[in-house]
């Protein structure tokens, strides 16, 4: 077999740090399979690893990409229910920028349609689910707000609670605003010119946010009563005050939650989970998948530049062998 290749960070540091190399082959431990990649994709964690600032749990590659698609080479002891040949796609805790990666059997999911565009949905679809039902029990009638609809959580989030029967309000800059109604968003706040909380003052039942600090206050102004506020990013700054008051009036709730550092365990409980409530959305058309771009793997470099400066609405894909 041709040794492989994988995008290693020399050093930390800016997008050119990023460079293709032979690396080597990953070997399947008992209950995990090989994976023949065919894309990865870009999600906004690889560019703080890159700049070093977030480091993949133990036991994981260092390589960027914490999804994939591709197809089954081969099995580690112990495998049941999967075969060599199979398309599948694969939330990971780090290595999807490579030729072949080792992974869990409860982090694979099937293709639920084209396989490259598949890459784009694990991440995506495991944090969105995880924290709009597990965590913040979305329920049809109810509305959210999705901060960032233009990521690629956000477009994947504006469409699986429409799905579900929500309302949905999200913030955007006007550039992605048509994109994000025809994805089903009921209402786009343009971030940059209204400030969503006086928009939004106790309308939200639940809050999906990626700013932290900076949106803590007004996050808290727009929750319903009874509203949930579910933090997964810290764009906007990791420490802020939390008016505890404010929030003992609403009898609201703040979670911050993250996936890559969670174990096999629970990362194999919300793929079924995925599984059996998200896939047959995606299977339906219900959900699409939301492609900015999709550049070849070796030139990630370009890609992160694309996603530092938001000049993409949904995902940005790494593909190999095209
Ligand atoms: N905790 C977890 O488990 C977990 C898992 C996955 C992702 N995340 C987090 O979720 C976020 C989205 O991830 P991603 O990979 O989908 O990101 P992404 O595609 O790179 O998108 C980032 C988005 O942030 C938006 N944005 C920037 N400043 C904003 C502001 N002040 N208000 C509202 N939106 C703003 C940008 O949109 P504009 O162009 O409209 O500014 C852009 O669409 C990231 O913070 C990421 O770290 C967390």
């Amino acid at each position: 077999m041709d040794p492989m290749h994988a995008i290693i960070i020399r050093e930390p540091g800016g997008p050119e740090v990023l460079t293709w190399t032979e690396v080597t082959d990953p070997e399947p431990r008992p209950g995990e399979v090989i994976v023949d990649v065919a894309a990865s994709a870009v999600n906004r964690a690889d560019l703080l690893q890159r700049l070093g600032a977030y480091d993949p749990p133990p036991g994981i590659p260092p390589y960027p990409g914490l999804e994939c698609s591709g197809t089954i080479s081969a099995l580690g002891d112990g495998v049941t229910g999967w075969q060599v040949g199979d398309r599948v796609c694969a939330l990971l805790g780090g290595g999807g920028y490579a030729e072949r990666v080792a992974v869990p059997v409860g982090q694979l999911l099937p293709v639920p349609g084209d396989l490259i565009e598949a890459a784009g949905f694990p991440e995506v679809a495991c944090t969105v689910w995880s924290n709009l039902i597990q965590v913040a029990h979305l329920r049809a009638g109810e509305t959210v707000l999705i901060h960032g609809g233009g990521s690629g959580i956000g477009t994947f989030a504006i469409q699986f609670a429409k799905a579900l029967g929500a309302r949905v309000v999200t913030t955007a800059r006007r550039a992605k605003h048509a994109r994000l109604l025809e994805l089903g968003a009921d209402q786009v706040i343009d971030y940059t010119e209204e400030d969503f909380a006086k928009a939004m003052t106790g309308k939200a039942d639940v809050i999906l946010d990626i700013q932290g600090a900076s949106y803590l206050e007004r996050n808290i102004e727009a929750l319903a009563t009874n509203g949930r506020l579910v933090v997964i990013g810290l764009q906007g700054g990791r420490s802020g005050e939390l008016n505890l008051g404010a929030l003992m009036a609403k009898r609201g709730s703040v979670s911050v939650t993250a996936l890559r550092a969670r174990p096999p365990e629970e990362k194999a409980q919300i793929v079924s989970g995925v599984r059996e409530e998200v896939w047959p959305l995606i299977e339906s058309g219900a959900i699409r998948p939301i492609i900015d771009r999709r550049i070849p793997m070796a030139e990630a470099a370009r890609a992160h530049e694309v996603v530092a400066e938001n000049a993409h609405t949904g995902k940005v894909l790494l593909v190999l062998g095209q």
